[in-house]
């Protein structure tokens, strides 16, 4: 159901929305305050109810994935927070660095007394200098506060915060290439295990979350992990609260919208995307960044022996509560929950031709499955679209996706293989025509 909220973005209409003004008229800092007055347990427990997936693209558990830090170490423990932002399609979190940073700065005071780190890296995508700009001046107001430093909040707890620029490549938002990358290292993909928890910035035990799961952590503390958990419409899902959305592509209103979770895509699209661009038909769509598979809209929910899937299946995929488990089960991956849209003016076969492209340029080249297969579904599809390809091909397309999916050692692998995978079994006929057309574009569009 569409439920719109403003915890994150109460501020980003606001011309002084960034300020710490602006923000403690909001409330601003008094969860990190109340927080750091609870033990480290208490604070993950409190987090852990209030279900919070990871806004990444990986859903996992948030206070989970704190609670696998060691509660002993004699090093040093890290909070790293994942601003790459990288994913095709998906441009939420800089909403939040540059129209509300304080929120980022104050949820990285709670996560590091949570995991008991005393230093937060906040590892920005070097495109995104409004960002920094943001985040720099916020740790500054923050620092001049007695918010961030040796004693934050005027407790007896040391946080310091940093910003650290990236190099823009896309596979630096992959956790373990962003830790070799925070190190000065090439931003290669690390085998796991070992974990971050057991072994990551600098040989130390670290969490690496993204933007928004670390920023929507102080309304966590403002509700309570219970009040924040049932904001969500999909209950029984451990799925809770409310997210940001994002919709791109042949929609009339494009943009970034902060909804409960349960939100459609049905509502997305028309509701907060105002509907298919130039009042067209709609073809398909990619729920949260080109990593998921496409869905066809006349796709309909069939998740056999789950009761809780009893109220959606033989509808739409469509009016499928947008979640991590319930795409999951319907075969599908909801992703940084960003959406992209296709009208009719797109071709699909131009639109995948597009995406692959992006995934063998930036392939990071350290697996044999990914870096050789994505060039050879480039060079196929190249093939296909200058009117030189074969029927068979497709099913190579098909085969080379299979071979590269499971067999990486970072999700980069099954990230580029769910697009080529869902578009070949999905508009098998647009690219068979294409193919027989030999070449020719029914829209001649190239965009996505
Ligand atoms: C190729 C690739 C790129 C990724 N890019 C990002 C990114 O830009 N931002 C992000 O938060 N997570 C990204 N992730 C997911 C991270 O590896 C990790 O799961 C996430 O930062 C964890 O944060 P969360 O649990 O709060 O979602 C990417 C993963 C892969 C495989």
């Amino acid at each position: 159901m569409l439920k719109k909220t403003t915890y994150l973005t109460h501020s980003y209409e606001a011309p002084d929305g960034h300020t710490l003004a602006s923000y403690e008229r909001h409330g601003g800092y008094q969860s990190a305050r109340k927080a750091l007055g609870m033990t480290r347990d208490a604070v993950i427990d409190e987090v852990k109810k209030a279900h919070i997936r990871g806004r990444g693209g990986a859903g996992f558990d948030c206070g989970t994935k704190w609670s696998f830090m060691p509660k002993e170490s004699k090093k040093p423990h890290y909070l790293v927070v994942n601003a790459d932002e990288g994913e095709p399609g998906t441009f939420k979190d800089r909403t939040i660095m540059e129209r509300n940073p304080h929120s980022l700065i104050e949820g990285c005071i709670i996560g590091c007394f949570g995991i008991g780190a005393h230093a937060a890296y906040i590892y920005v995508r070097d495109e995104l200098h409004l960002s920094k700009e943001r985040l720099w001046g916020a740790i500054r107001e923050a620092k001049a506060k007695g918010y961030l430093g040796r004693r934050a909040m005027g407790l007896d707890y040391e946080v310091e915060v940093y910003v650290h620029t990236g190099a823009g490549a896309y596979i630096c938002g992959e956790e373990t290439s962003l830790l070799n990358s925070l190190e000065g290292r090439r931003g290669e993909p690390r085998l796991k295990p070992p974990f971050p928890a057991q072994y990551g910035a600098f040989g130390c035990p670290t969490t690496v979350n993204n933007v928004e799961t670390v920023a929507i952590v102080p309304t966590v503390f403002q509700l309570g992990g219970d009040a924040f958990s049932r904001l969500s419409d999909l209950h029984g899902f451990n799925d809770g609260g409310t997210r940001l959305f994002g919709v791109s592509g042949h929609v009339k209103t494009p943009g970034v919208f902060e909804c409960a979770v349960g939100l459609t895509l049905r509502e997305l699209i028309y509701d907060l995307g105002g509907g298919i661009l130039g009042d067209r038909e709609l073809i398909g769509v990619i729920p949260g960044g080109s990593s998921c598979p496409v869905h066809l809209p006349d796709e309909v929910v069939n998740v056999a022996d789950d009761p809780r899937f009893e109220p959606y299946n033989g509808k739409s995929i469509l009016d499928l509560p947008l979640g991590v488990e319930t795409f999951r089960a319907a075969g599908g991956m909801l992703g940084t929950c960003c959406a992209i849209v296709l009208s009719d003016a797109a071709d699909p076969v131009l639109a995948i031709h597009n995406l692959m492209r992006f995934y063998k340029h930036e392939s990071c080249g350290q697996c044999t499955p990914c870096r050789e297969g994505c060039g050879w579904i480039d060079r196929i599809l190249t093939k296909i679209v200058a009117g030189q390809g074969s029927i068979e091909e497709l099913d190579r397309l098909s085969e080379i996706g299979s071979d590269i999916t499971g067999n990486t050692i970072c999700a980069f692998g099954d990230g580029a293989a769910q697009p080529v995978l869902s578009f070949v079994r999905k508009y098998r006929k647009n690219l068979e025509d294409y193919v027989l057309r030999g070449g020719k574009s029914q829209t001649g569009r190239l965009e996505l």
